[in-house]
């Protein structure tokens, strides 16, 4: 997909351009935004408007051909819902609608003349990143396994958006961050949609290692060996029970200067999650392939802040193995010493992220981070607290990471990929007790996502932490299963609000 920024002098210069479409805008109550208002010379789209064939509503669309006073082929109609400033949910609605039309015109190439910077409590911004993403996702196929791949989709290729003169800039920043966020949501997503017998422990690091050479990264995977050298017991406990090899992957992007405290993400990389020996029932435990979805996302991100060279340090730590029953499997009662010297006494094989992820917060110590953020498909709970719309977002209750907290927040907001925060407090820590080592690895029914969380928090003491369970967000159910690419909008604007933030060096 093609996209491009288009600052024309006036309105009208619009009216010349040969495009194989031309999309404005049309709001319910028959009205016309300005800008559409200054193209329709002729009265044919007012015209349009009055004749009742398109109503205007959100996401409304009407195709009209050859109209008089445009050199474009077709003139496409999008309801923005009602006039004056436009609802940020309508916008989306008609950017998806846009979307939709543009898969099966016979036009190649469209420029899209709405009016991006009259969306409620939203920038021109906002509104860019609503086209772009809205194109890719219409345009999205999770077709690599079958033997007939669906056909290639027609229709427009190459879309320009319009913004006023003094806007084109800050549109084509805002346009450069839309597509690579979409990127590394496309790789994210096809890596959560492979089935676990491709996408294994080995297949997820040679993709950091392909990540490292088409982008500025750097990728280290460390084996079964170099793991245990570290004493990462707790991770190897769980990987031992499966014939794959675990992998300890590290990715770096070093965007800042040598010395910079980087950012570092942490993802859970369980490339098949059966439960181990306390297994998960047969039902939908297929959906248990996208229990990498973590690292997936921290892959995407890399790859998005890569591609936008930030002026910051990165690194992306993936644990990465299966969880499976065996013969060598965890046993539940068995007790493993994790890399920080924590005893932990696993009392369901099932509660396995938190056994790789405490043994890579530990790791992470050795970066010194400015900020470490993990990111798992980690507890049915959470998604039975907050359903499929929003991550947890876990982090302790003082001012650094209650500031931590409104940027994650804010992100999401910005990006649409929203979290809402959970509490971590030391009461929930008591369900953690173990008779017979430092720590159980679940603490029973009540608030799992927090018991989880706070298992976790145990092994961050040493630097600012937020945790993400994304059990409900990364992926969707049902006819439209798949995975979702979530949180990389989140997390990438995070670390670009984050680039803002910084003193500019000289
Ligand atoms: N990967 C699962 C979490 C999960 C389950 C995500 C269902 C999405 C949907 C995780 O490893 C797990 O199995 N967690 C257990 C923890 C429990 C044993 C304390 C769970 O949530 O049931
Ligand atoms: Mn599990
Ligand atoms: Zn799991």
């Amino acid at each position: 997909m093609d996209f491009s920024i288009k600052a024309p002098d006036k309105a009208s210069a619009l009216n010349a351009e040969k495009t194989g479409c031309l999309v404005v805008g049309v709001f319910e109550n028959k009205k016309l935004p300005q800008l559409t208002t200054a193209l329709d010379r002729a009265g044919d789209i007012a015209a349009a408007l009055r004749s009742g064939d398109i109503s205007g509503k959100a996401g409304s669309t009407l195709l009209l051909h050859q109209t008089k006073g445009f050199a474009a082929d077709r003139l496409l109609l999008v309801g923005l819902g009602k006039d004056g400033a436009i609802a940020d949910k309508d916008f989306s609605q008609a950017a998806s609608a846009i979307a939709n039309a543009f898969t099966t015109l016979g036009a190649k190439d469209a420029i899209v003349a709405l009016p991006l910077s009259e969306v409620k409590e939203r920038d021109s911004g906002w509104a860019i990143r609503q086209c772009v993403s809205a194109v890719h996702d219409k345009a999205y196929r999770s077709d690599t396994m079958k033997s007939k791949r669906d056909a290639a989709p027609q229709g427009v290729k190459k879309i320009a958006l319009t913004v006023a003169v003094d806007a084109a800039s800050g549109a084509r920043t805002a346009l450069a961050q839309a597509q690579a966020i979409a990127h590394g949501v496309a790789l994210a997503r096809d890596l959560g949609n492979l089935p676990g017998n491709i996408c294994t422990p080995t297949y997820l690091a040679a993709t950091a290692r392909k990540l490292a050479k088409s982008h500025q990264l750097s990728a280290e995977v460390l084996d079964h060996k170099q793991i245990e050298a570290l004493k990462m017991g707790s991770f190897l406990s769980v990987a031992k029970g499966s014939d794959e090899p675990p992998k300890f992957i590290v990715l770096k992007y070093q965007g800042g200067q040598a010395k910079e405290a980087p950012a570092v993400l942490v993802g859970k990389g369980l490339t098949f999650d059966a439960g181990g020996i306390s297994l998960k029932p047969g039902a939908g435990m297929d959906e248990m392939k996208f229990d990498m979805c973590g690292a997936a996302a921290v892959l995407g991100t890399l790859q998005a802040v890569a591609e936008l060279k930030l002026p910051q340090n990165v690194i992306g730590v993936i644990p990465s193995c299966e969880n499976m029953p065996s013969g060598r499997a965890n046993k539940p009662g068995d007790i493993v010493t994790s890399m920080a010297g924590q005893t932990i006494e696993i009392l369901n094989t099932d509660a396995e992220g938190r056994l790789l992820l405490c043994d890579a917060l530990t790791y992470t110590e050795r970066f010194k981070p400015s900020v470490v953020i993990d990111v798992a498909t980690l507890t049915g709970a959470c998604v039975t607290a907050l359903g499929h719309h929003n991550s947890g977002l876990f982090t302790r209750h003082d001012d650094a990471h209650d500031a931590l907290a409104e940027e994650l927040l804010s992100a999401g907001k910005a990006s649409g990929d929203t979290a809402w925060r959970m509490p971590i407090e030391d009461s929930y820590q008591e369900q953690l007790k173990s008779n017979f080592a430092d720590i159980a690895n679940i603490g029973g029914p009540p608030a799992g996502s927090i018991t989880a969380a706070c298992f976790l928090e145990r092994f961050t003491k040493k630097y600012t932490w937020a945790h993400l369970d994304i059990a409900g967000t990364a992926w969707k159910s049902g006819a439209a299963k798949g995975a979702t690419g979530r949180p990389v909008p989140m997390l990438t604007e995070f670390l670009i609000q984050r680039s803002a933030k910084k003193p500019k060096r000289k």
